[in-house]
Order: structure tokens, then C-alpha cells, then sequence
């Protein structure tokens, strides 16, 4: 390629957007760190459970018409996305987390305070093709030995299945306490902390209305790449 033809397409790459291919490793895949792995903790949902028959998107109520549980009410968007940023749609995307009092609706947790019968611990969405997803949910409440969180398990086609933890950068203190959220590093830690924001609610029966509300974009590794999703 000539010289004055070079800078042309130089020039045509980088108004379209294209530039990257010469100066980063965005075009190649390798710039977005792969969501860490947390432990999976023992509460694990156990669907055949009554309460936890309900697992939509919406955590606050277990139905349209049934009572809203305690606790402020937020919601947590993401992606779920391949380390060069490809959209993996038909994702599952589980959340499950401790009511408003921080109980969890599982035998196994010995916590004494009381469970919010309104609250549907759990909820599953299967992404579409732009891998996107919304839960509406309440603040997770704090429990011994740990700083709020929301554990998230993911599974998408052609990808390890990856169990993870979502933390709230206003929690910063009591984070910084918290082994299991300490034993990743920086850039790890900053992967999954969201910052609640206010954001349009949309949700169909809430139009116009603003919901605290946080962003998580999960990227996960390849089959080829597991040493990186395993357990810290
Ligand atoms: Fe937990």
C-alpha cells in the first residue's frame, strides 16, 4: 500500500470507528476482564421449596397482585457477554439474596431473624439476543460475617458456567471487611461492584417512575480459559 493510500485508510478506519484494530486489543478479545468466580455459599435456591415456586425477574412481590416485600427497592441491568464482547443470548441469569432483615429462604440458614413472606428470594430470566437482563429486587439486608451482596450463577452455550457475587460501592467499608469480597483483586473487586443510580423504572406497571438502580456486566471466559473463572 502506498503511502498516501495508507493514511487515507488510516484515516477512513478511524472515522468509522475502526482504529482500534491498529492501536488496542479490543479487536482481538482480550481486553475485558472475565468476571470472577465467588463461592456459590451455602443457599443455594432449592426450587421445590413452596416459596420458592415464584422466580421472575421481579423479586419485591411473588405476583402482580400480591404484597410488595420490605426493603428499597432497586434494580440491577446487565449484559452477559463473551471476553470480546459478544452478546450471549439465551444466557440463563439466576439471582438469589438475603430478604431486607438478611435471611435467606433456605433450610440450611440458622439466622433467627424473620423471613419477609412477600419477598420471592430468588428469580431467573433466559436472556434474548442482545443478552440483556433487569431484575427488580430490594436491597439485599446484611447477615454475620458478610457485606450485602446478591450471588448470581450464569450458564450460556459453549461457555463455563460461572456462580458469582454482586457488591454495592456505597457498602465500601463494611466490603473492605469482607473476606470473600477482599479475596479478589482490585480490578476483580471493581467487576463486581455496581454504583445504584437513579434510573427510569421501566417496568410496565411503573412508567415514569425512578428506581435506584445498578448496571453488572458479567463476561465470561472460555471452555479453553477456566483457570481464570475458578474460585479465588
Ligand atoms: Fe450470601
Amino acid at each position: 500500500m502506498k503511502k498516501a493510500q495508507r493514511r487515507l485508510f488510516l484515516q477512513a478506519a478511524a472515522s468509522s470507528g475502526l482504529s482500534g484494530l491498529f492501536g488496542s486489543r479490543v479487536a482481538f478479545g482480550h481486553d475485558r476482564l472475565n468476571t470472577p468466580s465467588q463461592t456459590k455459599g451455602p443457599f443455594y435456591p432449592i426450587p421445590e421449596i413452596e416459596k420458592q415456586q415464584h422466580f421472575d425477574f421481579d423479586l419485591t412481590r411473588k405476583n402482580d397482585d400480591s404484597p410488595v416485600a420490605v426493603g428499597e427497592m432497586i434494580s440491577i441491568a446487565g449484559r452477559v457477554v463473551s471476553h470480546s464482547e459478544r452478546p450471549l443470548g439465551g444466557s440463563i441469569v439466576e439471582v438469589w439474596q438475603a430478604c431486607e432483615t438478611g435471611r435467606y429462604n433456605h433450610p440450611q440458614d440458622k439466622n433467627d431473624r424473620p423471613m419477609d413472606v412477600n419477598f420471592q428470594y430468588w428469580g431467573r430470566i433466559v436472556t434474548g439476543e442482545d443478552a440483556k437482563f433487569r431484575f427488580k429486587t430490594i436491597l439485599p439486608g446484611k447477615y454475620p460475617g458478610r457485606t450485602p451482596h446478591i450471588h448470581f450463577r450464569i450458564v450460556a452455550k459453549d461457555h463455563p458456567e460461572l456462580v458469582t457475587q454482586l457488591y454495592f460501592a456505597h457498602n465500601e467499608e463494611l466490603n473492605r471487611k469482607d473476606n470473600i469480597y477482599m479475596s479478589l483483586n482490585i480490578g476483580q473487586r471493581d467487576a463486581v461492584t455496581t454504583t445504584l443510580e437513579k434510573a427510569p423504572m421501566d417496568l410496565k406497571k411503573n412508567a415514569g417512575d425512578t428506581i435506584l438502580s445498578g448496571n453488572f456486566t458479567i463476561v465470561l471466559g472460555s471452555l479453553a480459559d477456566t483457570k481464570s473463572t475458578r474460585p479465588m
